[in-house]
Protein backbone atom coordinates (compact mmCIF):
# COMPACT_ATOMS: atom_id res chain seq x y z
CA UNK A 1 0.00 0.00 0.00
CA UNK A 2 1.48 3.37 -1.29
CA UNK A 3 2.34 6.14 1.29
CA UNK A 4 0.05 8.38 -0.18
CA UNK A 5 -3.13 5.44 -0.21
CA UNK A 6 -1.94 5.21 3.47
CA UNK A 7 -2.39 8.99 3.93
CA UNK A 8 -5.69 9.25 2.35
CA UNK A 9 -6.93 5.83 4.15
CA UNK A 10 -6.06 7.24 7.56
CA UNK A 11 -8.03 10.83 6.73
CA UNK A 12 -10.69 8.99 5.37
CA UNK A 13 -11.02 6.59 8.18
CA UNK A 14 -11.24 10.03 10.73
CA UNK A 15 -13.91 11.09 8.74
CA UNK A 16 -16.19 8.08 8.53
CA UNK A 17 -15.53 7.68 12.44
CA UNK A 18 -15.91 11.37 13.21
CA UNK A 19 -19.21 11.39 11.06
CA UNK A 20 -20.34 8.10 13.00
CA UNK A 21 -19.04 9.02 16.26
CA UNK A 22 -20.03 13.03 16.45
CA UNK A 23 -23.73 10.99 15.96
CA UNK A 24 -23.29 8.45 18.57
CA UNK A 25 -21.99 10.76 21.35
CA UNK A 26 -24.88 12.68 21.15
CA UNK A 27 -27.92 10.72 20.55
CA UNK A 28 -27.38 6.98 20.00
CA UNK A 29 -24.85 6.63 23.31
CA UNK A 30 -27.64 5.96 25.95
CA UNK A 31 -29.11 3.58 23.89
CA UNK A 32 -26.06 1.41 22.69
CA UNK A 33 -23.35 0.65 24.76
CA UNK A 34 -22.45 1.74 28.59
CA UNK A 35 -25.13 3.59 30.71
CA UNK A 36 -22.73 7.03 30.94
CA UNK A 37 -23.18 9.78 28.29
CA UNK A 38 -19.61 10.34 27.66
CA UNK A 39 -17.76 9.21 24.61
CA UNK A 40 -14.78 8.32 26.64
CA UNK A 41 -11.89 5.40 24.93
CA UNK A 42 -9.87 3.72 27.47
CA UNK A 43 -6.67 2.67 26.13
CA UNK A 44 -4.43 0.49 27.39
CA UNK A 45 -0.96 -0.57 26.40
CA UNK A 46 1.58 -2.80 28.09
CA UNK A 47 4.70 -0.82 28.03
CA UNK A 48 6.79 1.68 26.03
CA UNK A 49 10.08 -0.11 26.20
CA UNK A 50 9.24 -2.28 23.41
CA UNK A 51 8.99 -0.50 20.38
CA UNK A 52 5.94 -1.46 19.04
CA UNK A 53 3.40 -0.19 21.13
CA UNK A 54 4.24 3.32 20.79
CA UNK A 55 3.74 2.85 17.64
CA UNK A 56 0.24 1.47 18.35
CA UNK A 57 -0.74 3.79 20.94
CA UNK A 58 -0.07 6.83 19.11
CA UNK A 59 -2.03 5.42 16.18
CA UNK A 60 -5.11 4.43 17.57
CA UNK A 61 -5.57 7.78 20.03
CA UNK A 62 -4.89 10.18 17.19
CA UNK A 63 -7.88 7.96 14.46
CA UNK A 64 -10.46 8.22 17.76
CA UNK A 65 -9.33 11.94 18.27
CA UNK A 66 -10.42 12.79 14.78
CA UNK A 67 -12.99 11.09 14.95
CA UNK A 68 -14.51 13.28 17.86
CA UNK A 69 -13.71 10.78 20.35
CA UNK A 70 -12.22 11.24 24.42
CA UNK A 71 -9.15 9.47 24.90
CA UNK A 72 -7.43 7.83 27.50
CA UNK A 73 -4.20 6.40 26.70
CA UNK A 74 -2.16 4.98 29.22
CA UNK A 75 1.06 2.29 29.68
CA UNK A 76 1.50 0.40 32.58
CA UNK A 77 5.73 -0.26 32.21
CA UNK A 78 4.93 -3.77 31.78
CA UNK A 79 3.74 -4.05 35.01
CA UNK A 80 0.05 -5.36 35.91
CA UNK A 81 -0.77 -3.63 38.94
CA UNK A 82 -0.35 -0.87 37.44
CA UNK A 83 -2.69 -1.54 34.30
CA UNK A 84 -5.25 -2.79 36.51
CA UNK A 85 -5.61 0.54 37.95
CA UNK A 86 -5.66 2.01 35.08
CA UNK A 87 -8.15 0.30 33.86
CA UNK A 88 -10.08 0.93 37.12
CA UNK A 89 -9.48 4.43 36.76
CA UNK A 90 -10.95 4.37 33.00
CA UNK A 91 -14.16 2.50 34.23
CA UNK A 92 -14.29 5.35 36.91
CA UNK A 93 -14.13 8.05 34.19
CA UNK A 94 -17.34 6.16 32.65
CA UNK A 95 -15.40 5.21 29.65
CA UNK A 96 -17.88 3.95 27.09
CA UNK A 97 -15.04 1.16 25.72
CA UNK A 98 -11.81 -0.12 26.72
CA UNK A 99 -9.41 -1.39 24.34
CA UNK A 100 -6.84 -3.08 25.75
CA UNK A 101 -3.40 -4.53 25.25
CA UNK A 102 -3.08 -6.68 28.14
CA UNK A 103 0.48 -7.38 29.72
CA UNK A 104 -0.79 -10.68 31.84
CA UNK A 105 -4.30 -11.80 29.77
CA UNK A 106 -5.28 -14.02 32.46
CA UNK A 107 -4.80 -11.17 35.46
CA UNK A 108 -7.65 -8.63 34.34
CA UNK A 109 -11.07 -11.16 35.21
CA UNK A 110 -11.79 -9.02 38.26
CA UNK A 111 -11.53 -5.43 36.86
CA UNK A 112 -13.24 -6.60 33.69
CA UNK A 113 -16.10 -7.91 36.01
CA UNK A 114 -16.27 -4.34 37.07
CA UNK A 115 -16.94 -2.76 33.30
CA UNK A 116 -19.15 -5.31 32.43
CA UNK A 117 -21.31 -4.30 35.23
CA UNK A 118 -21.01 -0.14 34.47
CA UNK A 119 -22.14 -1.74 30.75
CA UNK A 120 -18.62 -0.85 29.32
CA UNK A 121 -17.66 -2.64 26.15
CA UNK A 122 -13.86 -4.43 26.17
CA UNK A 123 -11.66 -5.18 22.88
CA UNK A 124 -8.48 -7.05 23.62
CA UNK A 125 -5.61 -5.74 21.33
CA UNK A 126 -3.48 -7.61 20.17
CA UNK A 127 -3.00 -10.35 22.65
CA UNK A 128 -6.01 -12.35 23.88
CA UNK A 129 -7.36 -11.43 27.23
CA UNK A 130 -8.17 -14.92 28.99
CA UNK A 131 -10.31 -16.77 31.69
CA UNK A 132 -13.35 -13.82 31.53
CA UNK A 133 -16.86 -13.75 29.51
CA UNK A 134 -16.25 -10.07 29.75
CA UNK A 135 -14.01 -9.42 26.79
CA UNK A 136 -16.38 -8.28 23.90
CA UNK A 137 -14.05 -8.37 21.28
CA UNK A 138 -10.50 -9.13 19.98
CA UNK A 139 -8.22 -7.59 17.09
CA UNK A 140 -5.05 -9.06 16.04
CA UNK A 141 -2.74 -9.96 13.37
CA UNK A 142 -2.81 -13.76 12.69
CA UNK A 143 -0.35 -14.92 15.39
CA UNK A 144 -0.45 -18.72 14.10
CA UNK A 145 1.20 -17.54 11.09
CA UNK A 146 3.57 -15.30 12.22
CA UNK A 147 5.22 -18.34 13.58
CA UNK A 148 4.57 -20.00 10.65
CA UNK A 149 6.09 -17.86 8.63
CA UNK A 150 9.24 -17.66 10.47
CA UNK A 151 9.65 -21.59 10.76
CA UNK A 152 8.92 -21.97 6.66
CA UNK A 153 11.29 -19.22 6.19
CA UNK A 154 14.40 -21.48 8.19
CA UNK A 155 13.13 -24.24 5.64
CA UNK A 156 13.71 -22.41 3.04
CA UNK A 157 16.92 -20.81 3.67
CA UNK A 158 18.49 -23.70 4.88
CA UNK A 159 17.19 -26.25 2.33
CA UNK A 160 15.88 -28.37 4.85
CA UNK A 161 13.51 -29.72 1.94
CA UNK A 162 16.37 -30.86 -0.14
CA UNK A 163 18.19 -32.51 2.98
CA UNK A 164 20.21 -30.09 3.75
CA UNK A 165 21.64 -30.47 7.00
CA UNK A 166 22.45 -31.22 10.21
CA UNK A 167 22.55 -27.65 11.55
CA UNK A 168 22.33 -26.30 15.06
CA UNK A 169 19.56 -24.46 16.40
CA UNK A 170 18.77 -22.25 19.37
CA UNK A 171 14.71 -21.78 20.25
CA UNK A 172 13.42 -19.16 21.73
CA UNK A 173 10.05 -18.22 22.59
CA UNK A 174 8.08 -15.49 23.77
CA UNK A 175 7.07 -13.92 27.20
CA UNK A 176 5.27 -16.82 29.34
CA UNK A 177 2.19 -14.39 30.46
CA UNK A 178 1.55 -13.00 26.23
CA UNK A 179 -1.09 -15.37 24.93
CA UNK A 180 0.03 -14.70 21.87
CA UNK A 181 3.42 -16.28 22.82
CA UNK A 182 2.23 -19.48 22.38
CA UNK A 183 0.45 -18.85 18.99
CA UNK A 184 3.80 -17.87 17.41
CA UNK A 185 5.67 -20.73 18.79
CA UNK A 186 3.34 -23.05 17.70
CA UNK A 187 3.07 -22.00 14.41
CA UNK A 188 7.25 -21.70 13.83
CA UNK A 189 7.69 -25.45 15.70
CA UNK A 190 4.74 -27.09 13.66
CA UNK A 191 7.01 -26.08 10.86
CA UNK A 192 10.65 -26.90 12.20
CA UNK A 193 9.59 -30.44 14.41
CA UNK A 194 9.61 -32.85 11.76
CA UNK A 195 13.40 -31.61 10.90
CA UNK A 196 14.49 -31.91 14.87
CA UNK A 197 12.78 -35.44 14.74
CA UNK A 198 14.57 -36.49 11.73
CA UNK A 199 18.04 -34.70 13.03
CA UNK A 200 18.00 -32.57 10.47
CA UNK A 201 18.05 -29.68 12.62
CA UNK A 202 19.81 -30.27 16.34
CA UNK A 203 19.81 -28.54 19.45
CA UNK A 204 23.29 -28.23 21.23
CA UNK A 205 21.25 -26.90 24.13
CA UNK A 206 19.20 -29.68 24.63
CA UNK A 207 16.10 -27.53 24.72
CA UNK A 208 13.60 -30.54 25.32
CA UNK A 209 10.05 -29.04 23.24
CA UNK A 210 7.72 -32.25 23.23
CA UNK A 211 4.75 -31.61 25.41
CA UNK A 212 2.05 -28.82 25.44
CA UNK A 213 3.70 -26.47 27.78
CA UNK A 214 7.63 -27.24 26.76
CA UNK A 215 7.57 -23.45 24.90
CA UNK A 216 7.67 -22.00 28.44
CA UNK A 217 11.19 -23.22 29.62
CA UNK A 218 12.48 -20.85 26.31
CA UNK A 219 10.15 -18.17 27.20
CA UNK A 220 12.20 -14.99 27.91
CA UNK A 221 10.00 -12.47 30.27
CA UNK A 222 8.66 -9.66 29.24
CA UNK A 223 10.22 -9.84 25.86
CA UNK A 224 12.97 -8.21 27.46
CA UNK A 225 16.70 -8.01 25.11
CA UNK A 226 18.70 -8.52 28.02
CA UNK A 227 17.77 -11.37 29.16
CA UNK A 228 17.56 -13.12 25.96
CA UNK A 229 21.44 -11.87 25.10
CA UNK A 230 22.01 -13.22 28.36
CA UNK A 231 20.24 -16.40 27.49
CA UNK A 232 22.09 -16.98 24.31
CA UNK A 233 25.60 -15.73 26.14
CA UNK A 234 24.89 -18.90 28.38
CA UNK A 235 24.20 -21.21 25.57
CA UNK A 236 27.03 -20.28 23.68
CA UNK A 237 29.27 -20.32 26.95
CA UNK A 238 27.92 -23.74 27.94
CA UNK A 239 26.97 -25.70 24.49
CA UNK A 240 29.46 -24.22 21.88
CA UNK A 241 32.52 -25.15 22.65
CA UNK A 242 35.64 -26.85 20.24
CA UNK A 243 34.39 -24.27 17.30
CA UNK A 244 31.27 -25.72 17.72
CA UNK A 245 28.88 -23.10 15.67
CA UNK A 246 25.31 -21.80 15.79
CA UNK A 247 23.53 -21.76 12.51
CA UNK A 248 20.34 -20.98 13.32
CA UNK A 249 18.06 -18.98 15.57
CA UNK A 250 14.36 -18.84 16.23
CA UNK A 251 13.56 -15.88 18.06
CA UNK A 252 9.59 -14.82 18.00
CA UNK A 253 10.20 -11.21 17.55
CA UNK A 254 12.74 -8.37 17.05
CA UNK A 255 13.50 -6.96 20.93
CA UNK A 256 14.88 -10.85 21.74
CA UNK A 257 16.75 -10.80 18.38
CA UNK A 258 18.33 -7.67 19.35
CA UNK A 259 20.04 -9.08 22.23
CA UNK A 260 20.72 -12.36 20.28
CA UNK A 261 22.68 -10.69 17.91
CA UNK A 262 24.43 -9.02 20.44
CA UNK A 263 25.01 -11.73 22.23
CA UNK A 264 26.49 -13.82 18.99
CA UNK A 265 28.81 -10.31 17.95
CA UNK A 266 30.35 -10.48 21.65
CA UNK A 267 31.39 -14.11 20.92
CA UNK A 268 33.08 -13.11 17.43
CA UNK A 269 30.15 -13.92 14.96
CA UNK A 270 30.44 -11.95 12.26
CA UNK A 271 28.27 -10.44 9.11
CA UNK A 272 28.79 -13.02 6.38
CA UNK A 273 28.98 -16.52 5.60
CA UNK A 274 28.77 -18.49 8.85
CA UNK A 275 26.71 -16.07 10.65
CA UNK A 276 23.27 -17.57 12.10
CA UNK A 277 20.15 -17.37 10.70
CA UNK A 278 17.99 -15.03 13.01
CA UNK A 279 14.02 -14.81 12.68
CA UNK A 280 12.36 -11.96 14.17
CA UNK A 281 9.28 -9.88 14.36
CA UNK A 282 7.92 -6.12 14.05
CA UNK A 283 10.11 -4.49 12.11
CA UNK A 284 11.34 -2.54 15.00
CA UNK A 285 13.98 0.51 14.01
CA UNK A 286 17.13 -1.27 15.04
CA UNK A 287 16.57 -4.64 13.77
CA UNK A 288 15.67 -3.09 10.43
CA UNK A 289 19.15 -1.51 10.10
CA UNK A 290 20.71 -5.42 11.17
CA UNK A 291 18.54 -6.70 8.50
CA UNK A 292 20.75 -4.03 6.03
CA UNK A 293 23.84 -4.97 7.60
CA UNK A 294 23.13 -8.58 7.47
CA UNK A 295 23.31 -9.30 11.46
CA UNK A 296 19.30 -9.91 11.22
CA UNK A 297 18.08 -12.31 8.38
CA UNK A 298 13.91 -11.11 8.06
CA UNK A 299 11.15 -9.78 10.73
CA UNK A 300 7.79 -10.49 10.22
CA UNK A 301 5.76 -7.37 10.04
CA UNK A 302 2.73 -6.44 11.26
CA UNK A 303 1.45 -2.88 10.08
CA UNK A 304 0.93 -1.73 13.45
CA UNK A 305 -1.50 0.87 11.52
CA UNK A 306 -3.89 -1.47 10.23
CA UNK A 307 -4.76 -2.63 13.57
CA UNK A 308 -5.85 0.94 14.57
CA UNK A 309 -7.50 1.54 11.71
CA UNK A 310 -9.65 -1.71 12.64
CA UNK A 311 -9.55 -1.14 16.00
CA UNK A 312 -10.92 2.06 15.51
CA UNK A 313 -14.15 1.09 14.00
CA UNK A 314 -14.68 -1.62 16.29
CA UNK A 315 -14.86 1.41 18.62
CA UNK A 316 -17.36 3.04 16.54
CA UNK A 317 -19.66 0.25 16.06
CA UNK A 318 -19.70 -0.11 19.43
CA UNK A 319 -20.72 2.97 20.41
CA UNK A 320 -23.12 3.20 17.65
CA UNK A 321 -24.68 -0.54 18.22
CA UNK A 322 -24.19 -1.86 14.52
CA UNK A 323 -22.00 -4.65 13.49
CA UNK A 324 -18.64 -4.91 14.40
CA UNK A 325 -16.73 -6.41 11.51
CA UNK A 326 -14.99 -9.72 12.42
CA UNK A 327 -13.66 -12.51 10.30
CA UNK A 328 -12.54 -15.44 12.64
CA UNK A 329 -15.33 -16.39 15.10
CA UNK A 330 -13.46 -19.98 16.24
CA UNK A 331 -9.37 -19.72 16.89
CA UNK A 332 -9.30 -17.41 19.88
CA UNK A 333 -11.27 -19.39 23.53
CA UNK A 334 -10.06 -17.78 25.92
CA UNK A 335 -10.90 -20.97 28.53
CA UNK A 336 -14.61 -18.90 29.00
CA UNK A 337 -15.36 -18.51 25.09
CA UNK A 338 -14.95 -17.91 22.01
CA UNK A 339 -14.08 -14.14 21.53
CA UNK A 340 -15.12 -13.16 17.89
CA UNK A 341 -11.56 -11.64 16.66
CA UNK A 342 -10.51 -9.82 13.38
CA UNK A 343 -7.10 -11.33 11.93
CA UNK A 344 -4.40 -8.98 10.23
CA UNK A 345 -1.91 -10.17 7.66
CA UNK A 346 1.42 -10.55 8.60
CA UNK A 347 4.60 -9.90 5.98
CA UNK A 348 7.75 -11.46 6.08
CA UNK A 349 10.43 -8.68 5.53
CA UNK A 350 13.86 -9.68 4.39
CA UNK A 351 16.65 -7.18 2.96
CA UNK A 352 15.24 -6.62 -0.48
CA UNK A 353 12.13 -5.72 -0.02
CA UNK A 354 12.78 -3.18 3.40
CA UNK A 355 12.54 -0.27 0.66
CA UNK A 356 9.21 -1.18 -1.03
CA UNK A 357 7.41 -2.74 2.41
CA UNK A 358 8.51 -0.45 4.87
CA UNK A 359 8.92 2.79 3.24
CA UNK A 360 7.27 3.37 -0.19
CA UNK A 361 4.43 2.28 2.63
CA UNK A 362 5.35 5.31 4.93
CA UNK A 363 6.09 2.88 7.83
CA UNK A 364 9.65 4.23 7.40
CA UNK A 365 11.36 7.10 6.10
CA UNK A 366 14.44 5.93 3.81
CA UNK A 367 16.00 8.53 5.92
CA UNK A 368 15.45 6.82 9.04
CA UNK A 369 16.94 3.29 8.02
CA UNK A 370 19.61 5.46 6.65
CA UNK A 371 18.61 4.11 3.09
C1 LIG B 1 3.43 -9.63 21.29
C2 LIG B 1 3.20 -8.87 20.05
C3 LIG B 1 4.45 -8.82 19.27
C4 LIG B 1 5.62 -8.36 20.09
C5 LIG B 1 5.61 -8.81 21.52
C6 LIG B 1 6.44 -7.94 22.42
O1 LIG B 1 2.26 -9.80 21.96
O2 LIG B 1 2.19 -9.47 19.28
O3 LIG B 1 4.24 -7.98 18.17
O4 LIG B 1 5.67 -7.02 20.04
O5 LIG B 1 4.33 -8.85 22.06
O6 LIG B 1 5.92 -6.68 22.51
Amino acid sequence: MSKSFRILASVAMAATLAATSACSSTRDSEETSGGSTSNLVGIAMPTRSLERWNNDGAHLDDLLKKAGYTTSLQYADNKVDQQITQLENMINQNAKVLVVASIDGTALGPVLEKAANAKIKVIAYDRLINATPNVDYYATFDNYLVGKLQGEFIVDKLGLKDGKGPFNLEPFAGSSDDNNAKFFFNGAWDVLKPYVESGKLVIPSGKKLVGEEDWKTISITGWKSETAQAEMDNRINSFYTGGKKVNVVLSPNDSLALGIAQSLESKGYKPGADYPLITGQDADLANTKNILADKQAMTVWKDTRTLGDQVAKMVDATVKGTAVETNDDKTYNNGVKVVPAYLLPPVVVVKDDVKTKLVDSGFYTADKLGL
